[in-house]
């Protein structure tokens, strides 16, 4: 229990936090933009510290480790749920959690929840790493905050743990007790909706790197085809339906699940509204308007 609450009170704080960010001048200039939105960035800091922190930055291609560590993480929760359903035997994690926290709070997701969704995001991450290593192009010059790759890390750890840790005691309890097989409407809605929205992503994600010839480079293009016809950051969007389909595989009953979702939709849209900024400082506006006469939505199609 102890676990669960602090990963939903870090998601709540970084939440809060991430809109604190962009409404305070300073901390927008040195934390908030990334990759491309640091180019022709006019926001600069004016403050010394925020000049110091605008200085702590990683490659932006250091995404890809978010994706290996939570595909890791997912590795391991495969191997602590076998052995803790077939075996009723604790590794590494249910070990430590055994010693320091409690069985409360672990029982109201059900062990096929636990099971479909962890299998959901261990598909997402797979996929999310093939496409860091081989299908992406990202230039080798853009940045990203540290705090990013920290938040990064920590997300993706959390969402793994998110899947199956609110319903271990189920679980641990299958070899003794028959658990309920029945595959209802939500459950098969929820995986329709992640399959839709990781297909489009990925079309998303190749039609980026396409714009991009080589490796090497680090120019930019209007992305056109799929989803961007309708959105400026459509791959954001479908972020979103992928936590979404997860919450309602869990019928909205996963905490961690409901505050990475939340997390999500608050980052993304404010990523998205910086991105669409520009994308409008960076091209003419009768380029855009040629490219996109109707205008764009930036991230929730006909509604923001
Ligand atoms: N759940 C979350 O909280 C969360 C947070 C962040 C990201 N994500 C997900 O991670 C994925 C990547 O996010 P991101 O913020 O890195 O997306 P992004 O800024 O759009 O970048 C994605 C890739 O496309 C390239 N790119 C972007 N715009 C381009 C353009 N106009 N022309 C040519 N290349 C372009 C980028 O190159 P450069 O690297 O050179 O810029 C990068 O390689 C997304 O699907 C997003 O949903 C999730």
């Amino acid at each position: 229990m102890y676990l669960i609450i602090f990963i939903c009170t870090c998601l709540i704080i970084l939440t809060i936090l991430s809109i604190c960010a962009q409404q305070l001048h300073e901390l927008q200039a040195s934390v908030l933009a990334y990759g491309k939105l640091n180019l022709h960035n006019n926001k600069k800091p004016t403050t010394l510290w925020a000049n110091q922190l605008s200085k702590w930055t990683v490659p932006k291609h250091y995404f890809s480790h978010f994706y290996v560590i939570g595909l890791i993480t997912a590795i391991v929760s495969i191997a602590e749920l076998v052995f803790l359903s077939c075996f009723n035997k604790s590794l590494f994690i249910m070990q430590l959690l055994d010693q320091y926290d409690t069985r409360a709070g672990t029982h109201h997701v059900s062990q096929q929840q636990c099971i479909v969704g962890l299998t959901l995001l261990t598909c997402h991450l797979s996929r999310r790493v093939y496409e860091s290593f081989w299908i992406e192009k990202p230039s080798k010059t853009a940045t990203m905050h540290a705090s990013h790759y920290l938040i990064g890390i920590g997300f993706y750890g959390a969402m793994v743990l998110g899947t199956w840790l609110e319903g271990v005691s189920n679980v641990e309890s299958s070899l003794s007790q028959p658990q309920d097989t029945y595959f209802n409407i939500a459950s098969l809605s929820a995986i329709l909706l992640f399959l839709y929205a990781s297909y489009h992503q990925y079309k998303c994600h190749s039609i980026l790197s396409l714009l991009r010839q080589s490796k090497d480079e680090g120019t930019y293009s209007i992305p056109r085809g799929d989803w961007f016809e309708m959105l400026v950051t459509p791959h954001y969007f479908a972020d979103i339906l992928i936590y979404l389909s997860l919450n309602i595989l869990y019928r909205f009953q996963n905490y961690i699940l409901i505050c990475g979702l939340i997390w999500t939709i608050v980052n993304l849209s404010i990523v998205s509204g910086e991105t669409q900024m520009w994308y409008q400082s960076h091209f003419s506006a009768e380029k855009l308007n040629q490219a996109f006469p109707h205008g764009r939505k930036r991230i929730l199609p006909g509604l923001y």
